[in-house]
């Protein structure tokens, strides 16, 4: 979704805004702009296109301001084009700025403002901050800024600069992330530290309702209240060389590959075989209520949402506590029942996804516990929840989520040890899941030594336009995760169904056109499964299946088959989850899609 990036100090703005914009592109977006102090004035590029053609166009212009603001822009309102594009003006082209979020009374405003004679260029809602601010414009920015934004409703992360206060930027913050980086006489304004790790790991995170004025030397901030804050200064252990590409084609091969080390993270320093449970130090101060539990919901989107899907069988399997799990967006929008003893954990790979942190606000609001599964260290799902676990799986790049995926189901397994560990689940048994939880990465490794076979499923499957991806048990949110990773990157229909399920309606789908990509690793309900495929079979299916190595009855009835190692049911959706992230990964090259950055889709979605 929507990137900004913002710079001063005392070298050329241009490089490190388009720099920063470039490491933004992962987030998804259809146009781009710049605006630089130069000389006195506000100079502005943008184009509808990518941020290279905007490269092209400032380098024609050549900009040599050092203070400017950049955006990515991900349409809401207003189609994707040039006018559109962010950074927007003033009447007077003194202000310019760039918003992610938005702007909810846009419409009240716009009229307001046109009736005072303000003139609109674009059909964005952005645009009134820009001419509200130029309307109570009081001599000084930082000021103006508060009493603008307080009548502003919605959500904002934004950055401002005007040619009256040329030695300064700003920024502020209401639901949309955005981070400053302090530099060496130079300081920068992000909506994610990968726009601007190449020149400092020193954060400062915005609250909502703040506001920040930047110089070269100083980052002064002050509250929604107007009372000056001290802020932390926070430094960032993700280096450069984990956003960057390290000789693959795209950052979701590298990601896919990426998770034997990732799953090794994730684990490290968490389990304890003596006494058969996992630790996590975040949940500490909350396991007195973890102890009582009668019920917990686990809600997310997308992915992430899939890892929640596992996490019911897992707690549930483990802990025998009961689990509901919840789409974000219809828990937050549907009076949900939280009772004392309820726990909602929130799971989200980017920490920033509206939907999820709207879950968060109203576990909050009803007065019930919030407990965070995130990626991103700082994100706002992080800051926001009353405790929670990292995944630690490192930054993830890629739109389509995959390490980030595989270490949410890990963490998830933890919590359910942990959580069966304090309740019935005998010390003989929570030793045998830290020895098969320890397995993992070497597992996952094996898996990812065979990429070359999945290649040539992936060649056979990328002439058809739909699939079918099945499972059972802990394997049916793995066929849903299969399937989206198809579907977002490759833009072939697939679904995802439960195996049994498909007799009750989609077998009408199935002929000698339909290839039907069955998880079949050998578990208690095999048998079963085998008589699905065989049914499939009957109609002439195209079956490719996902099997424990050795198994010869399902590789006979396969058209193609993947073997992966031999796992306890609970471990597997992890390790059968690798060759659908590959297989989705090589028909998407195969049919010429732009993997990392899939269309329509954004990295973090933080609009409703
Ligand atoms: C799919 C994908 C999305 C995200 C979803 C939630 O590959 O990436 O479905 O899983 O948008 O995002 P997070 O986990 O950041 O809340």
């Amino acid at each position: 979704m929507c990137g900004i990036v913002g710079y001063i100090g005392n070298k050329s703005a241009v490089p490190i805004l388009i720099d920063g914009l470039k490491r933004l592109e992962y987030r998804g977006y259809d146009s781009a702009g710049l605006a630089i102090l130069e000389n006195g004035s506000i100079m502005i590029e943008k184009t509808k296109g990518k941020v290279q053609e905007l490269q092209e166009l400032v380098e024609e212009s050549s900009f040599s301001g050092t203070a400017g603001i950049a955006h990515t822009r991900w349409a809401t309102h207003g189609e994707p084009n040039r006018k559109n594009a962010h950074p927007h003006l003033d009447c007077n082209s003194d202000i310019a700025i760039v918003h992610n979020g938005i702007i909810e009374n846009y419409v009240a405003l716009k009229k307001y403002l046109e009736d005072k004679g303000h003139v609109f260029k674009s059909d964005t809602d952005t645009e009134v901050i820009a001419h509200l601010i130029e309307d109570d414009y009081n001599g000084s920015l930082f000021e103006t800024l508060a009493i603008s934004l307080a009548k502003v409703e919605g959500t904002y992360g934004l950055a401002v600069i005007s040619k009256k206060e040329p030695d300064k930027i700003f920024a502020a913050r209401k639901g949309s992330p955005l981070i400053i980086g302090k530099g060496k006489k130079a300081n920068y304004i992000a909506s994610d530290v990968a726009a601007i790790l190449r020149y400092t790991n020193e954060i400062i995170y915005l609250e909502d309702g703040e506001v920040a004025e930047l110089t070269c030397e100083d980052i002064s901030v002050k509250s929604e209240d107007n009372i000056h804050v001290r802020k932390k200064i926070q430094q960032i252990s993700w280096s450069l060389a984990m956003i960057e590409k390290d000789g693959f084609e795209h950052f979701m091969l590298k990601e896919i590959h990426e998770q034997k080390t990732s799953l090794l993270n994730t684990l490290r320093g968490r389990l304890n075989y003596e006494e058969g449970t996992a630790r996590l130090d975040g949940l500490i101060k909350y396991i007195e209520y973890l102890k009582k539990a009668q019920r917990i919901i686990l809600t997310a989107c997308g992915t992430s949402w899939h890892s929640a899907l596992i996490g019911e069988y897992l707690i549930e399997e483990l802990a025998g506590i009961p689990v509901e799990v919840e789409y974000a967006s219809e828990f937050r929008y549907r009076s949900p029942i939280i009772n004392q003893d309820d726990i909602v954990f929130v799971i989200s790979q980017s920490g920033e996804t509206a939907d999820t942190l709207g879950a968060l606000h109203e576990t909050k609001r009803k007065g019930g516990i919030v407990l965070g599964i995130c990626n991103v260290v700082g994100s706002t799902i992080a800051r926001e929840n009353n405790a929670g676990v990292y995944i630690h799986a490192g930054p993830e790049i890629g739109v389509a989520s995959t390490k980030a995926f595989t270490s949410q189901v890990l963490v998830l397994t933890m919590i359910a040890l942990m959580l069966g560990r304090m309740r019935n689940l005998p010390l003989e048994r929570g030793r045998e899941v830290v020895k098969a939880l320890r397995e993992i990465p070497d597992l996952v490794g094996e898996v990812l030594k065979k990429d070359e076979e999945i290649k040539k499923i992936a060649d056979l499957l990328a002439g058809h336009n739909n699939a079918l991806y099945l499972g059972r048990g802990y394997n049916f949110p793995v066929a849903l995760e299969g399937a989206l990773k198809l579907k977002e990157i490759s833009y072939v229909h697939a679904e995802g169904y439960p195996a049994a399920e498909m007799k009750h309606g989609p077998i009408a789908l199935i002929d000698t056109k339909m290839p039907v990509i069955v998880i079949a690793t050998k578990d208690a309900i095999y048998e079963k499964i085998m008589s699905n495929i065989a049914e499939i079979k009957a109609r002439q299916g195209i079956i490719v299946s996902i099997i424990t190595r050795g198994d010869t009855k399902i590789k006979e009835l396969s058209d193609n088959y993947f073997e992966v190692p031999s796992t306890p049911n609970f471990i597997s959706p992890i390790i059968n989850t690798i060759p659908l992230q590959l297989l989705a990964y090589y028909v998407a090259v195969k049919r010429g899609c732009h993997v990392d950055q899939p269309r329509n889709l954004a990295k973090s979605v933080t609009v409703e």
